[in-house]
């Protein structure tokens, strides 16, 4: 291959034969363009998220809800539950409304300025569904571009403060055309080549190009700020079973994990300490360690059983714990809580 090719073209080239086949893609160089629905729905998903992690919930959201006029119309709690275990759930939220607004507007806006005003999209998921969804030329910085970036132009300075050149950069190497297969050769490098950690220089199109690789060290970039350790919460979750089922709550709409199922408990914060739903032979079964991006938490789960339901509530059959749509983190406790249901009746 020509050293004097441009990346974009470099890039291009690699891609119309390594692209990964994912579901809301068209194949490399396709003149048919891919369903914006599908685009932005994916885009959404993948934020903060793995393509692998990813998969079967675009597959579960496409056949339940097809169309984006079909996901206006979702009922909230029913859409909450479907997101479960994927995390970050102001996404889900935000993703009916935005649905809604889509519907008013009778069609997705074409441009990245008309997506970026709709409801949970920013900088970036407009940047990508411009490009991907309507072709336009759009700067489409994620992760892995900000990798590929770094390392290809050998950038010292650590992030967060690197972004804007970062950018600019970025933008010197997008062509005006097919600017949906250069954002996504792009995601594409830097998940499967481009690694992190032991990249694959030699089946890299771009090596003769990139500086850390001509240093010697395409590990070390892009420069990260030291780490800070994350404050730690704590925080109580009540497992009450009753005539084979437990007690649900739904946690309100603002803050963490909200509109999601949960077990019962108080705020999480530097002590625990909130009410048991009822009055019972509540004991300590165990703890569930969980990072989110800005605390680590640790849960401490109260168990009791009581013969008859002591209050009026959402009792969820044990046996179908699987089905109320938990996230992760109460999913473990869950896990933990029924796992426990023998020594509860000792
Ligand atoms: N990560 C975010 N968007 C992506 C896409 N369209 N393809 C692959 N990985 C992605």
């Amino acid at each position: 291959m020509s050293v004097d090719m441009p990346v974009s073209q470099r890039l291009l080239d690699w891609y119309d034969t390594h692209a990964r086949t994912l579901p809301w893609r068209t194949p490399p160089g396709a003149v048919e363009r891919p369903d914006p629905y599908r685009v932005w729905l994916s885009e959404i998903m993948l934020q903060q998220t793995t393509v692998a992690a990813v998969g079967p919930y675009f597959g579960k959201f496409v056949g339940r809800w097809p169309t984006v006029t079909d996901l206006a119309a979702a009922d909230e709690a029913e859409l909450m539950a479907a997101w479960a275990g994927l995390g970050y759930y102001a996404r889900a939220r935000n993703l009916i409304a935005c649905a809604r607004e889509v519907t008013r507007l009778g069609g997705f806006p074409a441009t990245e300025e008309g997506l970026r005003a709709l409801p949970g999209i920013g900088a970036y998921t407009a940047a990508a569904v411009a490009a991907i969804a309507f072709g336009e030329r759009a700067v489409v910085v994620d992760a892995n571009v900000e990798r590929v970036v770094s390392r290809l132009f050998a950038i010292s300075e650590p992030l967060p403060g690197s972004r804007a050149r970062i950018r600019a950069l970025a933008d010197t190497i997008t062509p005006d055309q097919r600017a949906g297969d250069f954002a996504q050769a792009m995601m594409d490098l830097g998940a499967t080549v481009c690694t992190p950690r032991n990249p694959r220089c030699d089946a890299c199109p771009l090596t003769s190009a990139c500086a850390a690789h001509a240093e010697g060290k395409p590990e070390a970039y892009p420069v990260k700020p030291a780490k800070k350790a994350k404050p730690r919460r704590r925080g109580i979750a009540y497992w009450l079973e009753s005539e084979g089922a437990v007690l649900l709550i739904r946690r309100p709409d603002k803050g963490m994990l909200g509109g999601m199922r949960a077990l019962p408990g108080g705020e999480w914060g530097e002590t625990t300490e909130a009410a048991p739903p009822a009055p019972a032979r509540w004991r300590h079964v165990g703890t569930v360690e969980h990072v989110f991006t800005h605390f680590a938490l640790s849960l401490d789960l109260m168990a009791a059983e009581l013969p008859k339901r002591p209050v009026e509530g959402e009792w969820w059959p044990i046996d179908l714990i699987e089905q109320a749509g938990l996230p992760t983190l109460y999913a473990r406790a869950a896990a933990l809580g029924r796992a426990s249901s023998e020594m509860l009746a000792l």
